[in-house]
């Protein structure tokens, strides 16, 4: 019997995988599939202050081992989901969650933060500083470390939940903005987002997706998480919640000896709506054959 319970800021989850924002809507439309209560928790679309539409269509290019998205942050917004959603999600998981929030200036973040701080279903705030599908607001606050420790600071004024900043891939020293973000009072760090990709479609000339630019995701980009994560756990003390091209059990262990302490699952959600129950189900026999018993034992085992 292995135990693969991991623990972030004093909350302790029965496995350590978690679907990622924005590849698995607000949970419980994947209800009818199969019963989520046996994820480690999840982590909810994306939420801004106002209601978002999104970017124009087409918002989807197909790549080798990934996909390009620029959904551009479509959500109903804080209120509805605070009204709907999370009364929705309640009838079908009884965990609590990562609420993922998005926004346009430091005090949209903090607006944001200050609503989903009453839910008592949220255990921690994942303050995305990373999407790269928006023009303003997004990647721009996760690129400049005094941005991004502007943003930590003015959500932890607004919250007595843990704060974790989910970082962009797309800079030159990912170690820099995370130690900005920890000193700012950050209580861990997500990572990592998209990387900034482009496909052009050969018979229009023209770029596959609408808003030219999107997130490439999928397995192509795991080994640049995990060497990401594995930098930044030598940098940082706070638990590291480590996403990015994760697909299997396999690459869950990897991450997690990199120094991740809980990981998400995206793209992988996309192809196999089931992707994270599966990669639960067989986490016990992959940790078996590495002779791993106490699964938070490895955490940064590879430094
Ligand atoms: O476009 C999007 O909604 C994606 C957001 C993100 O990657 O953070």
């Amino acid at each position: 019997m292995v135990n693969t319970k991991v623990n972030l800021s004093g909350w302790e989850i029965d496995n350590p995988v978690i679907p990622a924002s924005g590849t698995f809507g607000y949970g419980y439309e994947f209800a009818d599939i199969y019963d989520i209560n046996c994820l480690g928790s999840f982590s909810i679309k994306g939420t801004t202050l106002s209601p978002r539409f999104g970017n124009p269509t087409p918002r989807i290019a197909e790549c080798q081992r990934g996909l390009i998205n620029s959904v551009g942050l479509q959500n109903p917004g804080v209120e509805a989901v605070i009204a709907h959603e999370l009364p929705e999600l309640k009838k079908v998981f009884n965990k609590k969650v990562v609420a993922n929030v998005s926004g346009f200036s430091i005090e949209e973040y903090a607006k944001t933060c200050a609503a989903l701080d009453k839910e008592e279903q949220v255990a921690i705030l994942e303050v995305n500083i990373s999407c790269p599908n928006v023009h303003n607001g997004g990647m721009a606050f996760g690129t400049d470390p005094i941005a991004a420790a502007e943003v930590t600071a003015a959500v932890k004024e607004v919250t007595t939940k843990p704060v974790y900043m989910k970082l962009s891939p797309n800079v030159t020293d990912i170690v820099a903005i995370a130690k900005a973000c920890e000193e700012a009072g950050a209580d861990g760090i997500s990572m990592i987002n998209t990387l900034l990709g482009m496909r052009i479609d050969l018979g229009s000339r023209k770029s596959v997706v609408a808003n030219k630019m999107g997130g490439f995701s999928g397995p192509a980009i795991f080994p640049v998480a995990v060497r990401m994560v594995y930098q930044v756990y030598e940098a940082v003390k706070v638990p590291i919640i480590g996403m990015g091209g994760i697909s299997t059990a396999e690459d869950v262990i990897e991450m997690m000896l990199a120094g991740a302490t809980a990981i998400e699952v995206g793209a992988a959600n996309l192809v196999d709506p089931c992707a994270c129950k599966d990669i639960i189900t067989s986490l016990p026999a992959v940790m078996e054959k590495y002779k791993i018993k106490i699964l938070s034992d490895i955490i940064g085992g590879a430094h």
